[in-house]
């Protein structure tokens, strides 16, 4: 049987698609995937697309590969890694296809607002690990965040935003948004594409 958690020998050198997954030149990365309700609908709905899940707690990580292992959905991996860490220094630029950021804290007190993952400096490190053309689809129920990476993404020439009409495209609800969903909440969506701008670094 396959193994889905991707342990890596070294933490310190640059990773390659093909090293997480034995062949292949890109893949799309759900960053912070929590209990991977969404990674496994999209494998399960793509077989021949890679999904890596980005994940610090060790239990959801542990969960995700469970069920991803069942199901024998070998085009699933999950790494258990920080997630700027990860876009910055593990996974080889241009190697993301898609990246979805979806329902992460918002950190919503003022002097938590570094905390949050979209800064300004952040986006040169974004538009490194996506591929040519590749896409940053990111969902909040906090209005306040989605305006925040509205502002900082629409200000960037690294990024130009797409049309993300309700089902333009097969997308999953992941189990964050099916909560938020069931308390009344309303769910912002934004996506954005890879200009070809140079970063300045
Ligand atoms: C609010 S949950 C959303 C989970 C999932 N995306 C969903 O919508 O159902 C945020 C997830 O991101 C993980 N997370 C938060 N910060 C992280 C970081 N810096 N690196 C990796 N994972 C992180 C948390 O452990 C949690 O599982």
């Amino acid at each position: 049987m396959f193994q889905a958690a991707y342990l890596p020998e070294n933490y310190f050198s640059q990773h390659d698609v093909e090293d997480i997954f034995g062949n292949g030149e890109t893949c799309e990365i759900d960053l912070g995937c929590g209990d991977g309700g969404f990674l496994l609908q999209m494998a399960r709905q793509y077989p021949d697309t890679k999904f890596l899940g980005i994940e610090r707690l060790l239990g959801r990580v542990r969960s995700v590969c469970s069920n991803a292992e069942t199901e024998r959905l070998e085009n699933v991996r999950v790494l258990r890694l920080e997630s700027r860490y990860f876009l910055e220094w593990f996974i080889r630029p241009g190697s993301i296809s898609r990246l979805h950021y979806l329902c992460p804290d918002p950190w919503p007190k003022t002097r938590h607002h570094k905390n949050r993952l979209v800064q300004d400096h952040f986006l040169p490190v974004l538009h490194r690990a996506l591929a040519p053309q590749g896409e940053f689809l990111f969902k909040t129920d906090h209005e306040e965040y989605y305006e925040w990476v509205l502002e900082h993404m629409n200000n960037s020439p690294l990024f130009r935003k797409l049309t993300w009409e309700e089902n333009e495209f097969y997308y999953p609800k992941t189990d964050f948004q099916l909560h938020w969903e069931s308390m009344g909440k309303h769910i912002h969506r934004a996506r954005f594409a890879k200009t070809e701008h140079t970063a300045q670094a």
